[in-house]
């Protein structure tokens, strides 16, 4: 159980509004919290690496846009408003077309790169604070 305790949400969290701040891509954004899960925003194009959670579930929203999952044995295509839940362990290369907009959800902590770790490494923990 973590002792932090959270200011009480005051306001609604609008996607579409967190996603205005930044224009980076593959720089997951905390926007909330609950318990020891985290729901981050990114925003992703191209290929990202072949990896895997030994810990953890992780799970993808397509808030706009597309996304490929590949697997070793097959994909995923994930459109608008569409969920998937990659299960621990499992090898997983996030691709995308064009720019897709996703929500992530997953515990606080989880390197995005996994096991495998290297250059596409994002730094955790970086919010986007209320405007
Ligand atoms: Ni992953």
């Amino acid at each position: 159980m973590s002792e932090i305790s959270r200011p009480r949400q005051r306001n609604a969290i609008n996607l579409e509004e967190k996603f205005s701040h930044f224009s980076e891509q593959w720089a997951p954004k905390v926007i909330a919290e609950m318990n020891d899960y985290q729901f981050k925003v990114v925003r992703l194009q191209g290929d990202f690496i072949w990896h895997s959670h030994a810990e953890t579930d992780e799970a993808f929203l397509v808030v706009e846009g597309e996304l490929r999952i590949d697997f070793r044995d097959g994909h995923v295509l994930l459109r608008q408003g569409e969920l998937y839940v990659v299960a621990r362990g499992v090898e997983h290369k996030p691709h995308a077309e064009q720019e897709v907009k996703l929500m992530l959800i997953e515990p606080r902590g989880v390197r995005n790169t996994g096991e495998a770790g290297g250059e596409r490494t994002a730094p955790n923990d970086q919010w986007i604070q209320e405007f």
